[in-house]
């Protein structure tokens, strides 16, 4: 589940840098060293996350994450910038920091719960409560409609629902958003909501679509990702019973372990990652080759946390790896992840409380057995029974 394909590794040894037939069909060319897919993800000025133009190459089909070209995440240049900007002092460190206590508050109710309901749980559901919960503070949005944001995210995150209901599911989403900035601007508080509501009419930083499409890019950076990376760790933790000791023994760890088990099984799993296109040839400082002007070139961060180069004996767990080269996890480069301080205050404490509260929760099935779900961008784990 977290092992990169094995084709990955027999292609980097012989050719690094190769072209392959995406599975649209489109041809792209496929990066697999750590150095390269760093380069590639921090050369925001020859490689461009714009690939909305209808000749640039496409990984998928119908995949809404991919096609939208209003999102930050595929924006370039100017735009993203000034997008960037406006949400950038809302997830500075010190505001993570600052978010500590409202996080706990929210484990300690969560887990809770989790006992209450009795063994065995499913973490996985409770792992998704704590990302939506938080987002709907930062959003002001009623908590009850959590589970409905989260039907929006996962198909934003599909590329196996028929287009009708994706295209249904996206009316919905931006209908959703508009509708809560009205009623947020007939009463206004003083969340993240209210900073972007300001931005565009009182200093009109950004349109009312890039306002929408901004809640909508929160909604999505930040639900998924932390859900999967909670379960994928304790899953780890849980199945090499030592390193869970290990943390029992010493909370330090627990930053470096955050780091360490993101890279080996990363929320994504698989072959995540997203493509780029060269504005220009760009020959490769590794000397792996060059990815020409027009080119599409996709960087799975799974390869590159699996790099034996970067990472000796990439297959285990060291909770002592020299801190570089840093994981990638996170990416680099100007789309580097927005979230980043946000999601590691949310997994330390999400971490450590289960630590403390439950020192012999166990897995409840087999790993093998576990139930992971495709058909959306990532593998996701679909279920993880635990007991303790
Ligand atoms: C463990 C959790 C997370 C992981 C592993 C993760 C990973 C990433 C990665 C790899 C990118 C860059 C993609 C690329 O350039 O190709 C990214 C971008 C982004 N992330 Fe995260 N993320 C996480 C949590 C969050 C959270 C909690 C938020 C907050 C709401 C968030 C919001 C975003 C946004 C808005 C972007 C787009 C930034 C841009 O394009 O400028 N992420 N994330």
């Amino acid at each position: 589940m977290s092992s990169p394909p094995p084709e990955f590794a027999r292609r980097r040894g012989v050719c690094p840098l190769s072209e392959v037939t995406l599975p649209t069909g489109d041809r792209a060319m496929l990066a697999l060293k750590h150095a390269d897919i760093q380069q590639i993800m921090s050369d925001d000025r020859r490689f461009t996350r714009d690939l909305s133009a209808p000749d640039a190459p496409r990984l998928f089909h119908n995949l809404l994450m991919l096609e939208d070209p209003t999102i930050l995440l595929n924006m370039h240049g100017d735009d993203h910038l000034r997008l960037r900007r406006i949400l950038a002092s809302a997830f500075t460190p010190r505001r993570a920091e600052g978010w500590r206590p409202q996080i706990s508050e929210e484990i300690d109710r969560l887990l809770d719960e989790m006992e209450r309901d009795g063994r065995p749980a499913n973490l996985m559901a409770f792992a998704y409560k704590l990302p939506t919960r938080l987002t709907c503070k930062m959003l002001a949005i009623p908590e009850e409609d959590g589970e409905q944001l989260l039907t929006w995210v996962s198909a934003w995150l599909s590329f196996a629902m028929p287009r009708e209901e994706l295209d249904k599911a996206a009316a919905d989403f931006n209908d959703y958003v508009v509708a809560l900035t009205r009623r947020r601007r007939a009463e206004p508080g003083d969340a993240l909501i209210d900073h972007l509501i300001n931005a565009r009419d009182v200093d009109d930083r950004l349109s009312e679509d890039e306002l929408v499409s901004t809640i909508r890019t929160l909604i999505i950076g930040g639900n998924e990702t932390i859900a999967n990376s909670i379960s994928r760790m304790v899953f780890t933790l849980l199945r090499e019973r030592h390193l869970w000791e290990t943390l029992q023994a010493d909370r330090s760890l627990i930053p470096t372990a955050i780091e360490e088990l993101l890279r080996h099984n990363p929320p994504g799993g698989g072959a995540t990652g997203l493509m780029r296109m060269a504005t220009e040839d760009v020959e490769l400082d590794s000397g792996s080759g060059t990815v020409r002007a027009g080119q599409g070139v996709f960087t799975p961060l799974v390869a590159a946390a699996y790099d034996p180069q970067a990472f000796p004996d990439p297959e285990q767990v060291k909770f002592d790896r020299p801190k570089s080269p840093g994981t990638l996890q996170f990416g680099a480069g100007r789309h580097f992840c927005l979230g980043i301080h946000l999601a590691r205050t949310e997994l330390e404490l999400m971490l450590t409380a289960l630590l403390d509260r439950f020192p012999d929760l166990a897995l409840a099935t087999a790993p093998e057995e576990l139930p992971f779900s495709e058909g959306g961008y990532g593998v996701t784990m679909s279920e993880l029974p635990v007991v303790w």
